[in-house]
């Protein structure tokens, strides 16, 4: 057996009952003893200030306390296990090889980054945005802002130059950190031509670029620097002239560094609850949110879940297969791991390139023993036959991981079975970018896991399933997912917008944070996630708002209308579907949907397509003017195919319009 971990808590199926038993008597208490596992500079006074009253959301972890979260995941790390790997890169193009960067190396990596972004002017509390494909560096840039204080704001490759924009101005940043272009299964990205097309007019006075293809870009002398002429560039030399080219030979990407100097510039330590990220996410209605996260708890939070969840040992290789843009690509792809001085595999590419059985050869190359990823690419996988897991042995598998949306027990059981060969743990891990970490999972260990169950609660969470009349219900339940206390990993509110961030989370059922998903718990206690209750999709893992796909759509001369909404979708868990209401005597024809998603894509970027488009002649409305989303998600799903079918819509006669179902009924298309 692999040896354990050096960290003495460990939850497992036998002892989860009596330590969650402690953990919520006491959420202080267990906390801070936990809290041991972070490196500390100054140790808190106050382990929690937290309320969830709607007139004093307030959310404080760790007070009084200071650390450097950089430190935490590399430096202590570089000192203890100086050659240990810490991320093992996996490119697009499996003729590319591989790279190891130890510990070590990645501290004198981070440190030149720190120093590079010092040395252009960034300060501790300036956002930067990074947009970058999956390559070492974007984990890089993300610990070099952690090291100094800068405020990262990553933002997915796959948003477009306008949503990019958007992002950058909401946080006001000025600097933004990307490469010549992203590569993903063959397909060249070229992100920083959508940066040039983001920074048009915005306030952004550098844009750090890493040569990662080679491919050409355009370069804007007084703002555009390489990074890896700025990453070796010594300070001094820098400060002399900040607008230099390259003087200094630079060291390819994933070269050692032999010389093993590191510029060690004074640490800076930062209290818990100083800015850590910002990470955007669609909500119901408006622009996306940005979700702050802060230093001390979140990191806690994440290195805590990562190593009971995944049950880690030392000698594990763990992979999570999701991109640095979202949430789970910042807890376990970066900091949980990292925290945890694990080593983790980054891969750049798509799980079908060159062939199915891509992600099965990555397992087997590098002996990956934890393997976190998303239903939609099991789903994915699976249609395309077992024959592409047969050249592959995956013995090296202990846990399966499974994130964002829920898994169908097909997919679960081809998960199990065939993939692990029946001889792994499957956790379905529920959380959100708002959680920072796994709020309910099974554990490795838990026994009688249900396929598409999301089991437990973590240690320290208390979720509640609140009715209609706001009261929690107990033993078998079904309603509004909720949690009735902070829990150290949960973000602290919506950038530059607390009012929303109440709004959005607290005042829907007062004294809870609200998830936005509905739940169900059976009779054994364990919780089954049943879906999003708001206008939020969830297609292939990725969180999308309606409302901005709306806004997308109505921006097109002929369009007067759009409701979009989800519906089932084999591969994505759920596509998209939108009521498209045009100017009279306009046809809904290939030629007008193609430019609606040119449209959607350009304005929101391509994670956004939209699968089916229906001409609307009408969409049903109240008689306030409010558009009766609920019909058209059952229209859309296929629920309403007659009007024997009708009842499933409940009383429609009290609609401003009702005749308009009919319709839309008559012109389903499926
Ligand atoms: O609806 C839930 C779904 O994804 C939403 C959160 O999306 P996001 O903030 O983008 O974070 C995704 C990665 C954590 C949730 O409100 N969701 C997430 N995990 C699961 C899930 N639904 C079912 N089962 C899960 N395991």
């Amino acid at each position: 057996m692999p040896e354990r971990t050096h960290y003495s808590f460990h939850l497992n199926a036998s002892n989860y009952h009596e330590l969650y038993a402690q953990s919520v008597a006491d959420s202080s208490v267990f906390w801070a003893e936990q809290a041991a596992m972070l490196g500390w500079h100054t140790p808190f006074h106050t382990v929690k200030n937290t309320s969830f009253a709607p007139d004093d959301v307030h959310i404080k972890w760790f007070e009084g306390g200071a650390l450097n979260v950089a430190e935490n995941c590399v430096d202590r790390h570089a000192a203890a296990t100086s050659d240990k790997i810490a991320i093992i890169w996996e490119a697009d193009d499996p003729e590319t090889p591989s790279q190891s960067i130890t510990y070590l190396q990645l501290q004198q990596r981070v440190n030149r980054a720190a120093t590079m972004l010092k040395n252009l002017g960034v300060v501790a509390g300036d956002r930067v945005t990074i947009y970058m494909p999956m390559i070492p560096e974007a984990a890089i840039a993300m610990l070099a802002c952690a090291r100094i204080g800068a405020v990262h704001s990553v933002v997915f490759g796959g948003f477009s130059p306008a949503s990019l924009r958007q992002r950058i101005d909401d946080c006001d940043s000025r600097m933004v950190i990307t490469a010549d272009e992203g590569l993903r299964g063959g397909k060249h990205i070229a992100l920083k031509a959508n940066v040039d097309e983001a920074c048009k007019g915005s306030a952004v006075e550098k844009v750090i670029v890493v040569k990662h293809t080679g491919g050409a870009v355009n370069w804007n002398d007084g703002r555009d620097v390489w990074w890896h002429e700025f990453e070796h560039c010594h300070p001094a030399l820098v400060a002399e002239s900040p607008s230099s080219s390259a003087r200094l030979s630079p060291l390819s990407r994933g070269q050692a560094y032999e010389d093993g100097v590191t510029e060690n510039e004074a640490l800076d330590y930062f209290d818990s609850e100083h800015p850590l990220f910002i990470l955007y996410t669609s909500g119901s209605t408006g622009t996306p949110k940005g979700l702050l996260h802060t230093s001390a708890g979140y990191l806690l939070y994440a290195m805590h879940t990562f190593l009971n969840v995944f049950d880690y040992r030392q000698s594990d290789v763990f992979w999570c297969t999701a991109d640095v843009g979202w949430i789970t690509g910042h807890s376990y792809m970066v900091y949980g791991p990292l925290a945890a001085g694990a080593t983790l595999l980054m891969f750049e590419g798509v799980p079908t390139y060159p062939d199915a059985s891509r992600f099965w050869q990555v397992v087997d190359k590098h002996k990956v023993t934890i393997f976190y990823t998303a239903p939609t690419a099991l789903r994915m996988l699976l249609r395309e036959g077992d024959a592409w897991l047969a050249t592959t042995s995956r013995k090296s598998l202990r846990v399966l991981g499974s994130v964002g949306e829920p898994i169908n027990p097909e997919a679960w059981r081809w998960y199990h079975d065939e993939v692990g060969r029946g001889a792994c743990s499957i956790v379905d891990t529920w959380w959100q970018t708002e959680t920072g970490g796994h709020l309910i999972t099974p554990l490795p260990s838990t026994p009688h896991k249900k396929a598409g169950a999301a089991m437990n609660p973590y240690v320290g969470v208390r979720p509640a399933i609140v009715g209609g009349d706001g009261a929690a219900i107990d033993g078998v339940a079904e309603g509004a997912l909720c949690i009735a206390d902070s829990w150290p990993g949960q973000a602290r509110t919506i950038w530059n917008d607390h009012a929303r961030f109440v709004e959005t989370y607290f005042k829907p059922y007062p004294n809870y944070y609200f998830s936005g998903d509905a739940a169900r718990r059976d009779a054994d206690g364990h919780y089954w996630i049943e879906g999003r209750m708001d206008d939020v999709v969830n297609v292939s893992g990725h969180r999308l708002g309606t409302a901005e796909i709306e806004s997308a759509l109505v921006e097109h001369v002929l369009v007067t209308e759009a409701a979009v909404v989800g519906f089932p979708h084999e591969i994505k868990g759920q596509g998209i579907y939108a009521f498209v209401t045009l100017l009279p005597g306009a046809v809904l024809d290939d030629v007008i949907r193609k430019e609606l998603n040119a449209l959607v894509r350009k304005i929101i970027g391509a994670v956004a397509h939209v699968d089916v488009m229906q001409d609307a002649p009408a969409l049903p409305k109240t008689r306030s003017g409010k558009i009766m989303r609920r019909i058209l998600r059952k229209i859309a799903g296929g629920e309403i195919q007659s009007k024997a079918d009708y009842e499933k819509l409940g009383d429609i006669s009290t609609l401003l319009n009702p005749e308009s179902v009919d319709a839309l009924v008559a012109g389903w298309i499926h």
